[in-house]
């Protein structure tokens, strides 16, 4: 039989709700289509932190290494600064195990109302740079507390990994019917990293002549997503552009609690990690309402991942069920709370 070892990383807050929540339809899933998981459940979290000094253990990441795909919650807690938690457990996984495509897909599920009128145009995926850019941890900060107190931080852009995810966009952006792909910038202010990471991208267009290509400033970006979503399908972004467009992104899709994301690194030489974007969300924490469909919508990215489509799409549909029968939990305006969203996914199933 077909059998999966999955990583599960609940960490923080509702992480602790929706990936069990998870859990449960991914075993209802590999039941019926006649495969299995085994989950390894890691404590390792804020708690963990605040009790040891560590979010992951010694000889930790070797030990995830092992497995063929990490299914993760979310970190950051009340009592810990944010930038310790992510760079205790998120960023340690993601950079160290060279996860540099961070694909997030959006669109307007079945059901659902979006802020915008024409939000039926929404169907977009964002590629993500993963491992540079902003987010390379460059920096440093000097004289502190003294007048003359200096902080820098470095975006990073190299050759290397400024190729690769443009090169993993469009591979992406020729699968999908449109083939089209967006290149986000901000290279009229950003004179060096960004120009390069312009540069880059029309010498990898070269090899994709069946792809259509366009490319817009980030802030207009912001715009166009809002007035005229239908001209977007695939686009690539820098890491922190494309942090920010996905929350834009999952908003107009109708709620941060259904967005979900993929760490992948695509080569397969390291696992990947699957995880919905919201975040610990701590303001609901405890409380049983934690939107379970991101992770769900999550869990099915991981199954394609597998090379378990028919399960996927399967999924999908039930997910879309629900939707569309409107099982919805508060952020989507509705009354339900998280087993009552997964009892009825798992009775689409
Ligand atoms: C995301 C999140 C993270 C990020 C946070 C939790 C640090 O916002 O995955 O989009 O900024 O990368
Ligand atoms: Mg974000």
């Amino acid at each position: 039989m077909r059998s999966y070892r999955i990583a599960a990383i609940p960490g923080d807050g509702i992480g602790n709700e929706v990936i069990p929540a998870g859990i449960e339809i991914l075993n209802a899933l590999a039941e019926k289509d006649g495969f299995q998981f085994a989950f390894e459940h890691f404590d390792w979290s804020s708690e963990r932190y605040k009790r040891t000094g560590a979010y992951i253990p010694e000889g930790g990441l070797a030990k995830l290494k092992t497995f063929d795909a990490i299914f993760f919650g979310a970190v950051g807690a009340p009592d810990v600064p944010d930038h310790v938690s992510l760079w205790g457990l998120r960023l340690p996984i993601c950079q160290g195990f060279d996860q540099y495509a961070n694909v997030r897909p959006s669109r307007v599920l079945p059901g659902v109302t979006s802020p915008l009128a024409n939000a039926k145009d929404i169907d977009w995926v964002i590629i993500r740079e993963n491992s540079e850019g902003e987010y390379s941890g460059s920096g440093g900060r000097v004289h502190q507390g003294l007048p003359e107190e200096v902080a820098t931080e470095t975006s990073v852009f190299t050759r290397h990994g400024v190729e690769r995810i443009h090169r993993f966009a469009f591979e992406l952006a020729r699968k999908r019917p449109r083939k089209l792909l967006t290149l986000v910038t901000k290279s009229n202010a950003q004179r060096h990293g960004m120009v390069l990471w312009d540069e880059i991208f029309y010498e990898v267009a070269k090899g994709y002549p069946d792809v259509k290509t366009d490319r817009i400033l980030v802030d207009a970006m912001t715009t166009r997503m809002v007035l005229k979503p239908g001209s977007l399908d695939t686009i690539v972004a820098s890491n922190l552009h494309a942090d920010i467009l996905s929350d834009l992104a999952a908003a107009l899709s109708g709620s941060l609690g259904i967005a979900p994301t993929a760490n992948l690194n695509p080569e397969r030489k390291f696992p990947s990690m699957f995880e919905p974007i919201h975040g610990s969300a701590f303001d609901i924490t405890g409380k049983g309402v934690a939107n379970p469909v991101a992770t769900f919508w999550t869990a099915a990215m991981m199954l394609e991942h597998l090379g378990e489509p028919k399960a996927a799409a399967r999924l999908m549909r039930a997910i879309e069920r629900t939707t569309e029968e409107q099982v919805f939990t508060p952020d989507l305006g509705g009354v339900h709370d998280t087993r009552a969203v997964t009892s009825a996914v798992k009775r689409a199933l």
